[in-house]
């Protein structure tokens, strides 16, 4: 009897590829002949080049200590995200001073000692693949820290927040140093990109709206005055941040909080200035002055305030806000929305969200580990 060879009995065949199954956009694509997927296209600001569009959104973890420094649970955290293709990985809140943190797991960036980790955390974030974001960022009024906490005025967050104590214009300068300071050390870390966070009801945006910044010296009263502390701050920042490196300022464009807040047209104006003064990308998002939020909560939610300070401005946007399918990100890239999209939550849930929509669209990834490819690719026999 002529029995198979176990060569033969145990040969596999190839599968066809699930990623050879074409979604829309892959049918159009091959119709016309011409790639359309926008995701995987590689953007530069100054001499940082992101490999794909897709941005980690900063997200406070709350796995420090006291001290602000970054340990193993923060570089394992960013590093999983920067493995899984991330084209930018943007860190938590990092504190310009004590009193500047959101929590007392915050990490910080107002001492020298600080400066060793955020280097370790850069250098990972640079082995595993992805370009690294640094957060600037002061809580303000919304610290829930003990001890005294700061704002523009004496005008709580919400019935159940401190009232904050309002800054001296010399403590408002002092701010102004400290960021500057926090800036210099970020230079020693490493990262490529520094991001200041003037969004969601932290101190910049505190002094930014009418809502809860009522001072009456150079810092409140007409918007010039509001602005003058986030122009002031993007200056000193912009002087000791390496000229090839970009700036980005995140912006709550609409404070979304009812009667009487900023909205995208005196967001406009101010983005005009940031640009002027040497800010590459605006990172928009909305919100967090106080606990209301005037509106719908829908996937791409804030994706238009993001469209018109794009076209107002003619300068590169990130957009975010329940953004978590392939099909909405290509779509606001195809409509020139915006130019990055800042992930959150999704990324929390699936590290390795961009791996399967790689796969989906029969994409191979530049991956720091290669051999990840292998799970992006057409189906073998794995050994
Ligand atoms: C747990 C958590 C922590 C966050 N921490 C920060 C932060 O440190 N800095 C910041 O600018 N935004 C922070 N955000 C807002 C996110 O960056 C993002 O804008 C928001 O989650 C909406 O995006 P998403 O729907 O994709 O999650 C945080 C959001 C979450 C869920």
């Amino acid at each position: 009897m002529n029995l198979p060879s176990l060569k033969e009995r145990y040969q596999f065949k190839s599968e066809p590829a699930p990623s050879a199954q074409p979604n829309l956009l892959t049918i159009l694509n091959s119709h016309r002949g011409r790639t359309v997927s926008r995701i995987f296209q590689p953007f530069t600001l100054r001499s940082v080049t992101l490999k794909n569009r897709i941005v980690m959104a900063p997200m406070l973890m709350y796995t420090g200590q006291d001290d602000g420094k970054v340990n193993d649970l923060h570089v394992a955290h960013y590093g999983t995200r920067a493995l899984g293709g991330i084209g930018l990985i943007t860190t938590e809140v990092v504190a310009i001073e004590p009193r500047g943190r959101i929590s007392h797991t915050d990490l910080g960036l107002w001492s020298d000692e600080q400066i060793a980790g955020l280097e370790r955390l850069a250098g990972m974030i640079r082995s595993c693949g992805s370009k690294s974001s640094l957060q600037l960022a002061h809580a303000g009024r919304k610290s829930m820290v003990d001890g005294v906490i700061v704002g523009p005025s004496a005008i709580p967050h919400s019935e159940k927040h401190r009232v904050p104590q309002a800054l001296t214009t010399q403590e408002v300068q002092a701010v102004v140093e400290a960021f500057r300071g926090a800036a210099e050390r970020a230079v020693d870390t490493g990262f490529d990109c520094l991001e200041i966070h003037a969004a969601h009801g932290y101190l910049i945006h505190e002094f930014l709206s009418p809502l809860s910044n009522t001072r009456d010296d150079q810092y409140g009263g007409s918007p010039e005055n509001r602005s003058r502390l986030l122009l002031e701050i993007v200056t000193a920042v912009r002087s000791v941040w390496p000229e090839d490196k970009p700036l980005i300022v995140r912006l709550s464009a609409d404070d979304k909080a009812g009667e009487g807040g900023n909205t995208v047209t005196q967001s406009a104006r101010l983005g005009l200035l940031l640009k002027e003064l040497g800010v590459d990308l605006l990172s928009i998002s909305a919100g967090g002055l106080t606990l209301v939020f005037d509106g719908e909560i829908v996937p791409g939610y804030q994706v238009e305030y993001a469209a018109q300070m794009r076209r107002v401005l003619d300068l590169p946007v990130g957009c975010n806000g329940s953004i978590t399918s392939s099909e909405l990100v290509e779509s606001i890239l195809y409509s020139q929305s915006a130019d990055l999209i800042y992930m959150g939550r999704e990324l929390l849930r699936n590290p390795f969200w961009l791996l399967d929509v790689a796969r989906k669209a029969g994409v191979e990834l530049p991956l720091a580990i290669p051999t990840y490819a292998r799970a992006t690719g057409p189906y073998e026999r794995g050994h």
